[in-house]
């Protein structure tokens, strides 16, 4: 029989109990980054706080939650859009990138911010959105005007007497065509979006001197870091040659990293990121491996981080299987184990809820498999994303009718699925497990109407599970979410191993648990994570010797010998004697 030790785990502090790793970083060590050492808290601003009664976020909502994003233990924010925009695709439509959206407030609101991040050691990274502009953008407005407009090669143009242009697969379009008739000069233009979103010529110099001037206004405010919106896709082959049939189905494969795109990075480095020492991650990691690479080798001077989609990628509405899940975090760590360096998420403003995808969002394993899922995103090799909410385990809020939706994407495909007649209820089944609003929701500050978000109409419903998931009723108890998150931030810090250090995966052919190593010359930790809701055993290799349980996600750890016999959703953090 197991014998269950308390946390205090009293056999195994040979060691004694240390707060933090002896250090084994140098500090001078080149390789060494803030941005790898970053936790990052994502923020869609238009969710998190509402200070005007508008029933939108805004900049000052979030300059009220300052310390709280503090106290989070979070070393950077990423804030989704917040620029001018009539809000077809919610920010991600810019209609001029040096203005602050009026839903948002004020560029005094925002210097304010940033002001308020760098006291508290915050540093800010801003959305930049120029695979595209909104068709609202001056330089669209101008674009459209004639054929012989300066602007006009500012986006891509296909003039109607030459026939309709090869099919491109839309997005957010809802027939799909990324082809849009304009009467006004008899021509189509491209949008990978929607079709308020033109894309950008990328071939044209005075385009690419435009957005490299908007990231300089910005690094000059003092921003830390840009992600690059849907860059991947920003390079085209112009002569839009035709695509086989069906290419959508796999149209990364078609459009992304094509033509001069390794080019642009390497200019906009030598223009913006090496003369402001900003940090710069792109969305998307190309097609492969060598794209990824390429995308964030240092020698090469594009980007720092890859943000891959293939961890997101794995949930699906009828489950996925760990086996899986494995197997595409090992494989990404071991394709840059040496060289470059990725992003680890599980959820963003583009996925429904982390713990409702990847975890158990019943009342009873909410808690423990959101924790779970935490310990993971904070104990891996990478930079951890965390979105805004996952600190509490909210959950997807299921909308049930199409009416409910906001999101393009969501309202766009049911008229697609419509009009081919296809199967609107296996339709309306994905969006309620897995559509963008279900993670776009407004924060859940505490058990009142709109969860302390508003005292506005909300633009999209406060989940009903604000009564039981908040920040008021998380905050003060010590076995809550927010505590176990804030526990894991502070671990991360104070355990450089956990940034640096080399990860194994343990027992792979585990069905039920997913344990890794990590190491460093003088520092070895063992992370075993149930990702099941049954209790389970888990034996630790004879050659690790757990010293000390460093976190938990429950009260008890049962060990004897080697066997653990692990809770539902039961995640321990071991540091093990080097
Ligand atoms: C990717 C963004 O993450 C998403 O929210 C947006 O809709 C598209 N790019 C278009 O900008």
């Amino acid at each position: 029989m197991f014998r269950i030790l308390s946390i205090a785990f009293a056999l195994l502090l040979i060691i004694g109990c240390k707060n933090s790793e002896e250090s084994t970083v140098t500090p001078s060590d080149p390789s060494h980054k803030w941005w790898k050492e970053a936790i990052i808290y994502q923020i869609y601003p238009r969710s998190f706080k509402d200070t005007d009664g508008d029933g939108v976020g805004d900049l000052k909502g979030i300059i009220e939650e300052l310390d709280y994003i503090q106290s989070l233990g979070v070393t950077a924010v990423w804030l989704n859009p917040i620029y001018s925009s009539p809000n077809d695709d919610n920010g991600y439509d810019v209609s001029d990138y040096r203005a602050i959206m009026e839903d948002f407030g004020t560029m005094e609101d925002f210097d304010i911010m940033l002001k308020g991040m760098h006291e508290r050691n915050i540093k800010l990274v801003m959305d930049v959105v120029v695979n595209h502009s909104s068709d609202e953008h001056e330089w669209f407005k101008q674009s459209r005007s004639s054929r012989d407009n300066p602007y006009r090669d500012y986006y891509h143009w296909w003039p109607a007497e030459k026939g309709k242009p090869n099919y491109r697969y839309s997005l957010f379009d809802e027939k799909g065509d990324a082809w849009r008739y304009d009467s006004l000069t008899n021509s189509y233009y491209l949008h990978y979006f929607a079709v308020k979103q033109p894309d950008l010529n990328w071939e044209n110099p005075k385009v690419r001197q435009e957005v490299y001037d908007i990231m300089k206004f910005w690094a000059e405010k003092g921003v830390d870091g840009f992600r690059l919106d849907a860059f991947q896709f920003a390079a085209k082959d112009t002569t839009f040659p035709k695509f086989p049939d069906g290419f959508e189905k796999n149209f990364t494969e078609y459009y992304a990293m094509q033509g001069d795109l390794h080019q642009y990075l390497k200019e906009m480095n030598a223009e913006v990121f090496s003369k402001y020492n900003v940090m710069s991650v792109s969305e998307g990691a190309g097609r492969n491996f060598v794209d990824a690479h390429n995308l964030v080798d240092e020698d090469r001077k594009e980007l720092d981080m890859a943000y891959a989609f293939d961890g997101v990628d794995i949930a699906k509405p009828n489950g996925y299987s760990l086996d899986h899940f494995k197997e595409v975090f090992t494989r990404w760590d071991s394709a840059f184990a040496k060289k470059g360096w990725l992003s680890i998420f599980l959820s963003n403003h583009d996925q429904s809820r982390l713990v409702s995808r990847y975890g158990n969002d019943s009342e009873a394993f909410r808690a423990p498999s959101t924790k779970m899922l935490n310990t993971f995103i904070l104990s891996m090799r990478g930079t951890p994303y965390c979105y805004y909410g996952d600190e509490l385990g909210m959950t997807n809020i299921g909308f049930d009718s199409i009416s409910q939706y906001q999101d393009i994407a969501a309202i766009n495909g049911y008229k697609k699925v419509m009009s081919q007649g296809g199967d609107i209820d296996a339709y309306m089944k994905g969006l309620k497990f897995g559509s963008r609003d279900n993670g776009r929701t407004p924060m859940q500050w505490d058990a009142s109407e709109n969860g302390g978000f508003t005292e506005g109409i909300p633009w999209l419903p406060v989940n009903d599970n604000k009564t039981v998931i908040n920040v008021q009723s998380q905050h003060d108890d010590p076995n809550s979410v927010l505590n176990h998150f804030r526990k894991m931030t502070t671990l991360r810090k104070n355990f450089p191993v956990l940034v640096y250090g080399a990860y194994e995966l343990v027992q792979k052919e585990h069905h039920k648990v997913y344990a890794y190593t990590r190491t460093t010359a003088n520092s070895k930790l063992l992370v075993i994570l149930n990702f099941s809701e049954t209790p389970t055993e888990f034996v630790i290799p004879k050659d690790l010797s757990p010293v000390e349980v460093l976190i938990d996600n429950y009260d008890q750890v049962a060990m004897e010998g080697n066997n653990l016999a692990l809770q539902p959703y039961q995640a321990i953090i071991f540091e093990i004697q080097k």
